[in-house]
């Protein structure tokens, strides 16, 4: 199984001998089912070229900050959020000595400042750079930050010299990043999730939808997976790829979505309405077309659909964690608190869908985790990344049930 399926991977490339090792690196990670980007430093680019990183990334490589064309195709900032993982390998001594101080004056630098994407460095350096204490005070304090070191291996060098400083085997960086973000904070759990639109037909041509494509649903089905929950997976129609191993439901209206959610919910520990589900329905659906003719308006009758998390709420039994999104796209806060009580729900995610950069149909989203007790404020980012946050945070709640 792919173990990075769909993960949006920067890799950082500096100045080393080891740069030629970011190819097979790049390899790697597509072979697991990554997406990968590459930013090149002037002093990587002295070792390999970016043709080369072009063509095995697949993505034109990324070399400058103040280049117009690039920053208006995709901007350092647009290249943070995209990020799900950013890996600096190899990671030269005067890059890592950068990262600690937080220099802005390149794009690695300004990149690694602006995402919120898990940091892994992996150190090539001269076994003496190596050993210095100022190098191992900066690894330090990296890794004190939040950042995960991967080695460096212990060997012969390129200048000849033996011992601590080799950059680790792509593969076996591979490895490691893959294991840190398959936490096992969820294993022996269930989780169902809800995710995409729902439809309700009119007439065999008509329906009534909306804008959801599924990503977000999607993501949380991944971060699910990758903390070793059993996950399932009720989905109403989209184009996104189910996550390897999820147990997939595709429904298409929202009875079709009530029934899977009540029966799959009967054995979950956390149930999470991310789907954007169609509140009314036609009152009848025509068998044939509906033709215009020369009407000028048609009438349509909506009944409304039973509400599926609130039903699941309050249920006996229900999961111990229930939680809910709220599409909003004014007094988001208020309105999402009013739906937190009404539903009897654990948690509600506000987003604001008023945006067209996060919520519906965007790669990006970003909101507040709102719980009877507290507020998380939780910045925008790729979906997967704000998905593993929002999971992280509820495992958590269970773990203290
Ligand atoms: O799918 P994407 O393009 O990635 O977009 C993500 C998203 C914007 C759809 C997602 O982040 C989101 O906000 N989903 C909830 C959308 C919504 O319908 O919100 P709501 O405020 O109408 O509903 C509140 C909660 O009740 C939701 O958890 C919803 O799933 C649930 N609900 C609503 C109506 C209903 N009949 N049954 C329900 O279970």
């Amino acid at each position: 199984m792919p173990r990075l399926f769909n993960r949006n991977f920067i890799v950082g490339v500096t100045g080393s001998i080891a740069a030629y090792k970011a190819a097979e690196l790049t390899r790697s990670l597509i072979r697991d089912g990554a997406n990968v980007r590459v930013i090149m430093t002037e002093g990587a680019r002295e070792f390999i070229t970016p043709l080369t990183m072009q063509a095995l990334s697949g993505n034109e490589v990324h070399i400058d900050l103040l280049d117009t064309q690039a920053e208006a195709a995709m901007g350092h900032i647009e290249l943070a959020r995209w990020a799900d993982v950013v890996v600096v390998a190899p990671a030269s001594a005067d890059t890592i000595a950068r990262l600690v101080q937080g220099r802005a004056d390149d794009l690695l630098g300004a990149c690694v400042l602006a995402t919120k994407a898990p940091l892994f460095v992996a150190p090539a350096m001269n076994q003496e750079m190596w050993a210095k204490k100022a190098t191992q005070d900066n690894i330090q304090t990296l890794s004190e930050r939040g950042a995960t070191i991967l080695g460096p291996d212990a060997g012969s060098q390129a200048c000849g010299d033996i011992g601590a400083g080799r950059l680790l085997e792509p593969d076996h960086i591979v490895q490691a990043i893959a294991d840190t973000l398959t936490t096992g904070a969820l294993a022996g759990r269930h989780i169902v999730i809800t995710a995409g639109p729902t439809r309700e037909p009119i007439c065999p041509v008509r329906y009534i939808s909306n804008r959801s494509s599924g990503k977000m649903g999607y993501a949380l089905a991944e971060a699910c997976l990758n903390a070793g929950a059993r996950t399932t997976l009720i989905s109403g129609p989209v184009n996104c790829e189910p996550p390897v191993g999820v147990e997939l439901i595709p429904v298409e209206t929202t009875r079709d979505m009530f029934d899977a959610s009540l029966s799959a919910a009967a054995t979950a520990d956390i149930f999470i309405g991310a789907a954007a589900v169609v509140d009314f329905r036609p009152e009848s659906v025509s068998k044939d077309k509906i033709k215009r003719g020369g009407a000028s308006s048609m009438d349509l009758k909506l009944i409304a659909n039973p509400d599926i998390i609130a039903t699941i709420a309050s249920g006996h039994p229900r999961p111990q964690v229930v939680v809910g999104f709220a599409a909003e796209t004014h007094n988001i806060v208020a309105y999402a608190r009013a739906k937190l009580q009404e539903k009897a729900l654990d948690f509600i995610f506000a987003n604001d869908v008023s945006d067209q950069a996060i919520g519906f149909d965007s790669e990006l989203n970003g909101g507040l985790l709102i719980s009877r007790e507290r507020e998380t404020p939780m910045d925008v980012t790729s979906k997967l990344v704000l998905a593993e946050a929002i999971v992280a945070e509820l495992s958590q709640s269970l773990d203290a049930l």
